[in-house]
């Protein structure tokens, strides 16, 4: 269930803090064709990385020169897709890719706009699943892969930029201007390579509360780092344009997920274990990365929640938890709602099918009004519905 005003609030206070960046939301934390009408209505761009996100992206309205095209590994299709329709940016992942790009944009008579992913290995505080900076990571090219790249643009392919993602819940808005120093300092080598204003795409990453303890950084901290950032980068190497993809901080905190508790049993040291009709298949995270999350009951909220409990899936799995250290009232049982916050982002998009069980429904929730944006699918593969 998404809160469709805590969407355009979070918005809202990306445009106030980056009023003169590029903002583009990240499509894989979550995209339904609600969402992608609004980034097209605000004039956002978005982040794609599969032809999927794209269509989607382009059938809601969201002009192709607004998509900034994404990927480690592009198919031929997103290839020539992204040049066909005119993505606004491609973001080269490896030199290859740049032959590619122009092999499709002579053969179908198009030019190509590109941002070089560029590898920073700084130290980032983050899940080691979710950091993408660093030489043991496969994403973006370190300086001398980043170099071949450049030379190699010419033609119909037109360097715009360099891009930066160094992963993702990064609760230190400091690590950004670092990491732009060291974008700036490969341009600064190259510059004659790139145009007079250069895109400096610093990625998504902003981090967001899950759990009441989590600490909240608020978007100003991000944008007065960012701005610290461009300021330094301009010295070096002249006028930049920024752009911000962020994802979950957009749409984690607008989104809970509404369970029902099927089963409880005695678990171990006098923590009982709840079972619900979920789990793993619409919330990987805490299987993933270890992800904490809080429950509450539905219709009991504001009773004391002070007994622990383990929340746990409907899966085959050991390590299907829903919520692992959960507080809820001693006689929480079968048949109530129990209510997981802070599920928005990349819950609904890391959705799976396991066991073939349905893939829940998502409701919009706005002005005292829901409405179901998309369906239940309990369709049965290979079978249809
Ligand atoms: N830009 C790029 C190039 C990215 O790779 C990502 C995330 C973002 C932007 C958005 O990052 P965000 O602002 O949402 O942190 N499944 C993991 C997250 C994987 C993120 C991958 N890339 C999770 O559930 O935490």
């Amino acid at each position: 269930v998404v809160d469709a005003a805590h969407i355009n609030a979070r918005m809202d206070a990306f445009e106030q803090s980056f009023p003169n960046a590029v903002r583009a939301y990240a499509a894989k934390a979550f995209l339904v064709p609600a969402l992608a009408a609004a980034v097209a209505e605000r004039g956002w761009w978005l982040d794609v990385v599969s032809a999927g996100e794209a269509r989607l992206a382009l059938e809601m309205g969201v002009p192709a020169e607004h998509l900034i095209v994404h990927g480690n590994y592009k198919t031929p299709d997103e290839v020539l897709l992204a040049v066909v329709r005119g993505a606004g940016r491609v973001v080269v992942d490896h030199p290859a890719e740049v032959t590619q790009l122009a092999e499709a944009a002579r053969l179908h008579d198009r030019e190509v706009d590109v941002l070089l992913r560029l590898n920073v290995d700084i130290d980032v505080e983050t899940h080691p699943k979710v950091r993408t900076a660093g030489s043991d990571v496969h994403f973006g090219m370190v300086v001398s892969e980043a170099a071949s790249a450049v030379r190699a643009a010419t033609g119909p392919v037109h360097l715009r930029g360099v891009h930066l993602h160094l992963g993702s819940q990064l609760r230190d808005p400091d690590v950004y201007p670092a990491a732009m120093e060291a974008v700036a300092e490969f341009v600064e080598v190259h510059r004659a390579a790139f145009p007079d204003v250069v895109d400096l795409d610093v990625g998504g990453g902003m981090a967001v509360p899950y759990v009441r303890s989590d600490p909240v950084v608020p978007v100003g901290d991000y944008a007065a780092a960012i701005e610290r950032g461009a300021y330094e980068a301009e010295r070096m190497i002249g006028p930049v344009r920024i752009l911000i993809e962020p994802g979950r901080a957009i749409v984690a905190n607008a989104g809970v997920t509404v369970y029902r508790i099927g089963v409880r049993k005695p678990g171990p040291e006098g923590v009982p274990f709840l079972a619900v009709d979920g789990g793993i298949s619409d919330n990987p995270r805490p299987a993933l990365y270890g992800a904490e999350y809080e429950a509450v009951l539905a219709r009991r909220a504001d009773e004391p929640h002070d007994h622990p409990f383990r929340v746990v899936g409907r899966h085959c799995e050991t390590g299907d938890t829903v919520v692992p250290h959960a507080w809820l009232p001693a006689d929480a049982d079968h048949g109530e709602l129990l209510v997981v916050p802070a599920t928005g982002a990349y819950g609904f998009s890391m959705a799976s099918r396991y066991n073939l069980v349905s893939r829940p429904p998502v409701i919009f929730v706005e002005s005292g009004r829901e409405r179901v944006v998309v369906e239940r699918d309990d369709s049965l593969p290979g079978l249809g519905a």
